[in-house]
């Protein structure tokens, strides 16, 4: 791997925390998120480990990846986990990455960073979420569709099999495509009253349906209690040892840029 990385929507430092430890006190990386709360877990996690800046290689902004901007090329690696279905325009997102990516080619890469062989320019890896991603997502969307005649599109629907990831990678610019599809259980602790409560949370903040924007206050009420009560029936169908498991069906994309 090179030594200039970022992590996009850098959360609880899943990736940019192992991407810290790879690139040592030399090298850059950059975690990007929107949630200063999910950030500030991260450096927690980062300074117990001497990983921050000035001293240790990352540094962890609070920034809109999408407004967020780096030197064409200057990139050797650019991950993403689990956020590419908030990102609202991700063919945009995805030329911006690779345009940031240090480009290869024959030649270009003589000093063999990236483990190319002199051939290979920078690596994206992200992965992309099987639709519906949770029955739950679902039931919020037909109700918003039944009741008030709003029709709004899965977020995880554009990437949502191993051929629509391909296709926008290619679509991107990028080469030497790779889409491994993970299927698992998500057995994080989290009670079916959490569970739902987080569900509608997530569903009511989601750029792609701006319920404010959409429905009066008391319209985004009646909707939480219709959601809130179908999906406990639904999800309550999933509980195992008090915790609402999840079948999570992922693919994990990667390519590089020539
Ligand atoms: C499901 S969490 C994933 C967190 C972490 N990366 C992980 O794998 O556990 C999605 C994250 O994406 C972040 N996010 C969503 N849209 C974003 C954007 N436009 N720019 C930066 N971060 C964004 C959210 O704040 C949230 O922390």
């Amino acid at each position: 791997m090179g030594d200039r990385a970022l992590d996009v929507a850098c959360g609880t430092g899943m990736v940019a925390l192992p991407l810290a430890r790879a690139v040592g006190r030399a090298g850059r990386v950059v975690g990007l998120d929107l949630s200063g709360g999910m950030l500030a877990v991260a450096r927690a996690k980062a300074e117990a480990e001497g990983l921050m800046a000035p001293h240790g290689p990352l540094e962890l902004v609070e920034q809109d990846v999408d407004a967020a901007s780096f030197p064409p090329g200057s990139l050797d690696v650019i991950t993403c986990s689990a956020a590419i279905p908030f990102l609202p325009d991700t063919p945009r997102s995805l030329a911006t990455w690779w345009s940031w990516l240090r480009p290869g080619g024959d030649g270009a890469d003589a000093g063999g960073r990236g483990g190319g062989g002199g051939r290979g320019g920078g690596v994206l890896a992200f992965n992309a979420f099987a639709t519906p991603n949770t029955p739950e997502y679902g039931i919020f969307l037909r109700l918003l569709k039944d009741r008030h005649g709003i029709e709004v599109e899965d977020p995880c629907e554009r990437l949502g099999s191993e051929e629509r990831c391909r296709a926008a990678m290619a679509a991107a610019g990028f080469v030497d495509v790779q889409v491994v599809r993970d299927e698992f259980d998500d057995t994080r602790p989290r009670p079916l009253a959490a569970f739902v409560e987080g569900w509608w949370r997530q569903c009511a903040s989601s750029p792609f349906a701006p319920l404010d924007a959409l429905l009066s206050p008391g319209e985004v009420e009646a909707l939480r209690q219709e959601f809130v009560e179908q999906a406990t029936a639904s999800a309550a169908q999933r509980v195992v040892g008090g915790s609402v498991v999840n079948r999570a069906v992922t693919f994990v994309v990667t390519g590089r840029r020539l």
